[in-house]
């Protein structure tokens, strides 16, 4: 095998689909894909592959020291991808410490296990850190963030992912752990959880239910198809630098009362429904707490310097992500049910 590649939190969102490619592409590289399996990890994510020679899942909790320890000693791993977290910034504001947990701490366990393992011979090795756009704060209705942005994180989920990222910087700075950083604006997709935004109303589009459009639904985020995400984790982890940081971003901004008004469209058409009767579902709910304005990437170093761009316009992978989710009702209906649905209580009761 030419390398042995730590994916954490493989079994999420976009770990699944960065696991995919990796196991897909590169036939001579062995993934050990590492996961909690919190409610957020979900095994049937990677049904197509979980058969492949080169894959092996392993259930585990990046917090914990000991164990860690183990799984590097018994792989021998040259590289890390790090994508487990904790994710969700609405989760972040009623738990805070579960994010400083998993993402601070089970962030820290990592590059230490990584700088003893790979203490004698740092060479060749690579601690891939995936991050997001939201460690830079909001924008005003101008301008864009850059890799050389201040870091103004506002809410406990990117005070979590900002202190993360110090960490590895830290830990490149300081041990000279051989570590690349990407940080990433929205993604959307297959296999994301019900909980954000999309395909929370691609669910409840499906299911007659009420679109919760928090405050004004003036916000902006700038979305990109995961897909276009994971591609450009590949050319960063083997074209990027060493020590260097890449901001990944679709140009592509959007408000969320545009946005779910696009997508009620494109799902009038798509379930033959009269046209503008799933925008009635918009109902306008009482604002996220310190919720960011506008988040928008300049991706223009990863385009002059590695030469990825945006394969996708929104409108077609946004037509691609409603067709995955209608003929993908059964892994929507898993992941919907049990401990899922008393969140989903909790966070909307009296909203
Ligand atoms: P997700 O919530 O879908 O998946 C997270 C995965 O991590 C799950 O499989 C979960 O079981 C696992 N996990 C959680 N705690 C763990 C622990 N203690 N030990 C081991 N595994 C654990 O998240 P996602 O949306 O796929 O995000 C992946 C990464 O990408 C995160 O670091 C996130 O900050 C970053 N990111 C996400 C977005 C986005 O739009 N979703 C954008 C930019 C960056
Ligand atoms: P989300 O998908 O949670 O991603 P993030 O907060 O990390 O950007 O939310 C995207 C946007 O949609 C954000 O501005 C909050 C808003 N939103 C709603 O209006 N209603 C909802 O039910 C959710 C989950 C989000």
């Amino acid at each position: 095998m030419k390398r042995t590649i730590l994916i954490t939190g493989g079994a999420g969102f976009i770990g699944s689909h960065l696991t995919r490619l990796f196991v897909t592409k590169y036939p001579d590289y062995k993934i050990v894909n590492l996961d909690k399996l919190t409610y957020a990890g979900n095994l049937e994510n990677l049904k197509d592959i979980e058969k492949a020679p080169n894959y092996e899942f392993v259930k585990g909790d990046i917090t914990d020291m000991g164990f860690i320890k183990d799984l590097f000693a018994k792989h021998q791993f040259d590289s890390v991808l790090h994508c487990a977290a904790e994710s969700h910034v609405d989760r972040s504001i009623t738990d805070p410490l579960a994010f400083v947990n998993t993402n601070v701490i089970g962030t820290v366990t990592l590059l230490q296990v990584a700088k003893d393992s790979w203490k004698d011979k740092m060479d060749g090795k690579i601690f891939y850190h995936i991050s997001t756009d939201e460690v830079y704060g909001s924008l005003g209705e101008e301008g864009f963030f850059t890799e050389e942005t201040k870091y103004d994180p506002r809410s406990p989920y990117s005070a979590s992912k900002a202190s993360s990222d110090h960490f590895v910087r830290a830990y490149h700075h300081t041990y000279k752990l051989p570590v690349k950083l990407s940080n990433c604006s929205n993604n959307y997709g297959p296999y994301h959880f019900p909980e954000k935004l999309i395909p929370l109303c691609i669910h409840n589009i499906i299911n007659n239910k009420p679109l919760p459009i928090y405050g004004k639904g003036e916000n902006v985020r700038d979305w990109l198809f995961v897909e276009d995400h994971v591609r450009a984790i590949d050319v960063i982890f083997h074209k990027g630098e060493i020590g260097e940081t890449y901001n990944i971003g679709g140009h592509n901004e959007w408000t969320n009362i545009a946005l779910v008004k696009e997508l009620c469209k494109q799902m009038d058409s798509k379930l033959n429904r009269p046209a503008g009767t799933n925008e009635k579902l918009i109902t306008y709910v009482t604002d996220r707490a310190g919720h960011d304005l506008r988040y928008a990437i300049d991706a223009s170093r990863l385009r002059d310097e590695l030469g990825w761009m945006p394969s996708l316009q929104f409108e077609e992978g946004l037509s691609r992500t409603i067709d995955w989710y209608l003929a993908n009702t059964e892994w929507l209906q898993h992941v919907t049910s049990g401990n899922y649905q008393k969140y989903y209580e909790g966070m909307y009761a009296g909203r």
